[in-house]
Parts: structure tokens; C-alpha cells; sequence
């Protein structure tokens, strides 16, 4: 189910806190960061934060810049992006800034915690997703029913430590301020705890005022049929491989990464790459990793097109040098159709053997774009 694009922004001290442990919100940023966070919030849906950091701060989470606003309602967007907040407990002050400022509120919360928030008059939708809170029926429940491509979360720690720690942040923007809090009760932007995955990605340093933003993105696939945040990152690159093959009319163009559990790349293809005029996508890049590497057997492989099941150039089709590898979860964009080879289901293949297979249709035009041709 397709979900928004996450992107978690948070402000940490050279010490890694979120906040001191006094009453009054610790300002970590100064004019030019709130300016930059300013212009995030006017480029977004929707803007998240955890019913702890509207208890903790009292935020009013606006648009600031009369321009901004103009502009998002000459492109036919709402003035304000959409507040939504998160609350197991259903504990949140009525009177709070959050629901009298902005647009439109909405509450994601458990069946008790509806009640509760009924109950004392929330000026929000407020909507019980079952007996807890399950982020993925969140992230899909805001892109289908409020139409939410772009999502912003603004905290606190809990929120951004599940998000990111569920593979569903596509993006960590951070601000590091110049100053220490030095308390260890004050929270932590990351909980302790095991994450999935090991580096993220850095996509961008700059310095904005006194504070540096840094961007990153991260890699980790997801683990079984769960799509991660990376997944769709990976999924795209295959896609764009796709798009390099040398072009033939009677096999497809087909793009494959082979990507370990802590997200490292391990290998690359396309069809037909270097001198072979045969050479699968998979096959390709899998030919590139040493037999018996032992992140093989926890990797995902991305193919712009599910894995062959019978091919007429080799003995062995891909779902079959998959298996072969010790490779058990694959993501693709689309499944094979009958074109070349009638009935051919790489992923009835890989299922039947335990391999986990993910189909990610929101790429499937762009997976199909370099076939055009062969497709009718
Ligand atoms: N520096 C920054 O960038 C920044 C940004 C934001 C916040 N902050 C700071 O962060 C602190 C607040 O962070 P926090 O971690 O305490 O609070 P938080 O993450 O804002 O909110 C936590 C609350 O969200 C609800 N929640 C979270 N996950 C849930 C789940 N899976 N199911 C149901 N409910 C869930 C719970 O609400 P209920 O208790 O109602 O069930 C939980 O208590 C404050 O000190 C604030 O100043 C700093
Ligand atoms: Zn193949």
C-alpha cells in the first residue's frame, strides 16, 4: 500500500538532546533554521508531531510567512498544511495551541484513546486505528483517505525512533545546534534500543546560521514483506538501470541491485550489459557478488521486472540463480508478462522455496517505460 514520503526533522545539541528538563522549550535553532523548517512545513501535506511534544511544548506548527501561505494557495493547496498528531492514551489538552491555529487536525489514536478524546471535545477528526497504533495503517490512512503525498514529522523522540527504526523515514533532516544540555534526563532524539541497518545515507551538509543541517537517507531494506523506506530507493535505482540497456526487440530491459540487510550495495546489473547480448539483469549482478557470501542469505535483490522462471538463452533462469545465491526476499515492480515466455511466474518459483517476493506497483510505469515496444 503506498504510503507518503516521510521526512523526520528534528534539532539535536552536540550532545545528542532534543530539550533540557526545565518548563519552557529548549530553543536549539536560531532565525535562519526556523526560516529553513519554515519553508519545509510550505512544502508539505501534512505536519506530524506526538501528543508528548504537544503536552511538552504547546506548538502551534504554522506556516509562518504570509508569502509562503499565498503561494501554496495559488498552487490550489490549503493554506496550512494538514496538523496530525499521535496519541495512544487520548490524553490531550483541548485547550492546547495545536487545535485552535492552522488547518485542518487530525488525531491518530486506539480505540480507548478515542473515547477519551471525544469525550472532552477535540476540535479535530479523530480516528481509532484498532486496539494500538500501527504506523503503516497511519502513513496508508493518511495517503489514501486525506490524500497526503508529503509528510513531515516534527518529534518528539518516541515518534522519530519508531518511524525510523519501522524502515518507513525516507528522509532524516537534522539540525546539530552549537551548545550541550549535559542532563541525562533530558530526552534523546533516538531511544535506545536495536536499529535495523547500519549507515544511513548522507545526502547534504549545510550550514544554516550557527547550526548545521545534514540530510540523510536510509538504506536498510525492508525484512520481509514489510516495505522499508529504502526499498523504494533501491526499487528506483533498478529502474533506472533499466533505462541503460542496450535496446533489442525481442528481450526486456530489466535493471537489479543486490543490497545487504545493513544496506550496503553489493552489486549491480542490467540485461545485456558489457559484451553479453543475453545476460539477465539478476544474473548480471549477482555474478558480480563472490557464491557464498554470507550477506547473501539476509540481501533483498531489486528487479525493475519479477525474476524469470524459464528463459530460452540459459539453463538457468534468474528465480533459479536467486535461490541458488541463498537470496530469500526480492522487490519488484511488476510481474513478467507472457511476451516472450507463456506463463512464465518467477515469483510462484521463489514463493514455493520460501523467498519472500514485494511488489511495489507505484514503479511500474517507469519499470515498463524502456519496453514500450514489446508490450503493445
Ligand atoms: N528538538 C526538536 O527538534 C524537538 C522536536 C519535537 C519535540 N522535541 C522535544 O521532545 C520532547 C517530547 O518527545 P517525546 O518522545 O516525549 O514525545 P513525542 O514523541 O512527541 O510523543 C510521544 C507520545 O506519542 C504517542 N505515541 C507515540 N508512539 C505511539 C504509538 N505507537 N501508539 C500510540 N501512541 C503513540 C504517545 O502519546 P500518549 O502518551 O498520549 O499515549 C506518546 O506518549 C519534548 O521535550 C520536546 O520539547 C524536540
Ligand atoms: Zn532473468
Amino acid at each position: 500500500m503506498p504510503h507518503p514520503y516521510v521526512l523526520l526533522s528534528a534539532a539535536v545539541s552536540l550532545d545528542g538532546y532534543l530539550d533540557d528538563t526545565g518548563p519552557d522549550r529548549l530553543l536549539l535553532s536560531g532565525p535562519a533554521d526556523f526560516d529553513r523548517v519554515d519553508e519545509v512545513r510550505a512544502s508539505v501535506d501534512a505536519i506530524l508531531v506526538g501528543a508528548g511534544t504537544i503536552r511538552a511544548d504547546n506548538p502551534r506548527l504554522l506556516v509562518n510567512s504570509a508569502e509562503r501561505r499565498a503561494a501554496r494557495v495559488a498552487a490550489g493547496k490549503p493554506e496550512y498544511p494538514l496538523k496530525v498528531t499521535v496519541s495512544g492514551s487520548g490524553d490531550l489538552d483541548p485547550a492546547a495551541n495545536f487545535w485552535h491555529t492552522g488547518g485542518e487536525k487530525i488525531v491518530y489514536t486506539t480505540e480507548k484513546g478515542a473515547a477519551r478524546a471525544r469525550a472532552v471535545g477535540l476540535a479535530a477528526d479523530v480516528v481509532p486505528l484498532g486496539a494500538d497504533l500501527d504506523w503503516r495503517r497511519l502513513l496508508e490512512h493518511l495517503h489514501d483517505v486525506r490524500g497526503v503525498r508529503r509528510l513531515m514529522v516534527e518529534g518528539g523522540g518516541q515518534i522519530h525512533t519508531q518511524l525510523l527504526r519501522q524502515g518507513l523515514a525516507d528522509e532524516l533532516q537534522l539540525v546539530l545546534a552549537p551548545l550541550f544540555v549535559g542532563d541525562p534526563d533530558a530526552p534523546r532524539l533516538f531511544g535506545p534500543g536495536p536499529y535495523q541497518g547500519g549507515r544511513l545515507r548522507l545526502v547534504s551538509t549545510r550550514p544554516v546560521g550557527d547550526v548545521v543541517l545534514m540530510r540523510y537517507e536510509p538504506t536498510a531494506p525492508g525484512s520481509g514483506p514489510h516495505a522499508s523506506a529504502a526499498d523504494h530507493h533501491w526499487l528506483a535505482l533498478a529502474c533506472e538501470l533499466a533505462a541503460l540497456c542496450p535496446p533489442s526487440d525481442t528481450a526486456f530491459s530489466v535493471g537489479a541491485v543486490v543490497v545487504a540487510a545493513d544496506g550496503t550495495e553489493l552489486a549491480r546489473g542490467h540485461s545485456r550489459e558489457g559484451d553479453d547480448p543475453v545476460v539477465h539483469a539478476e544474473e548480471a549482478a549477482l555474478a558480480k557478488i563472490t557464491p557464498g557470501d554470507p550477506r547473501l542469505a539476509s540481501a533483498t535483490v531489486y528487479s525493475s521486472l519479477e525474476p524469470c522462471a524459464r528463459r530460452a538463452s540459459r539453463p538457468a533462469p534468474c528465480a533459479r540463480l536467486i535461490l541458488d545465491a541463498g537470496v530469500r526476499r526480492v522487490v519488484t515492480a511488476w510481474r513478467e508478462p507472457d511476451t516472450f515466455v507463456a506463463g512464465a511466474d518467477g515469483s510462484e518459483v521463489l514463493v514455493a522455496e520460501g523467498a519472500t517476493v514485494v511488489v511495489l506497483p507505484e514503479y511500474e510505469a517507469v519499470a515498463k517505460a524502456p519496453n514500450r515496444h514489446l508490450l503493445g
